[in-house]
């Protein structure tokens, strides 16, 4: 635990030093978005989603963070964002699942995630009721 925790920091390091000495170019600015998100998983029990479909608990599926989810909406139809049906990467603790966006969710900060209870599982205990991962689009 503590000498992972180490590596993270030396990596993270290292990253802000490459950042800081890179020169200021769009093309440094795309590899860092595409750096994985971190957000606060949580679970819930979907049903009909902002993009109109209807999911269940056993389904591997998502609602992303409102804030990120609206951010592409189109013309006030969240059922034509183009979020809907692309798939994310979620870990933690070294294990992942590869869930598809089915909905928007309001109660989620930043880069939350709020997984299927089936998806929650497969990354970690349900008691825990949520954790800190992080995720990319896969
Ligand atoms: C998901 O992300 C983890 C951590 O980065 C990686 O080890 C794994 O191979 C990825 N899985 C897929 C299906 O992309």
């Amino acid at each position: 635990m503590f000498s992972s925790k180490t590596t993270l920091i030396t990596a993270l390091l290292s990253v802000l030093q490459l950042a800081a000495a890179a020169p200021a170019s769009s093309e440094g600015a795309s590899s860092l978005t595409a750096r994985s998100n971190s957000g606060e998983f949580t679970f819930y029990s979907p049903g009909l989603g902002a993009c109109g479909i209807t999911s269940s608990d056993s389904d591997l599926v998502v609602a992303l963070a409102k804030g990120m989810f609206d951010a592409q909406t189109p013309n006030g139809n969240p059922n034509n964002n183009p979020l809907c049906g692309k798939k994310i990467n979620a870990s933690f603790q070294g294990k992942s699942v590869t869930v598809t966006i089915v909905d928007s969710c309001p109660g989620c900060a930043g880069a939350g995630l709020d997984l299927s209870p089936t998806a929650f599982s497969q990354l970690a205990d349900q008691a825990l009721g949520h954790v800190s991962g992080t995720w990319d689009f896969a």
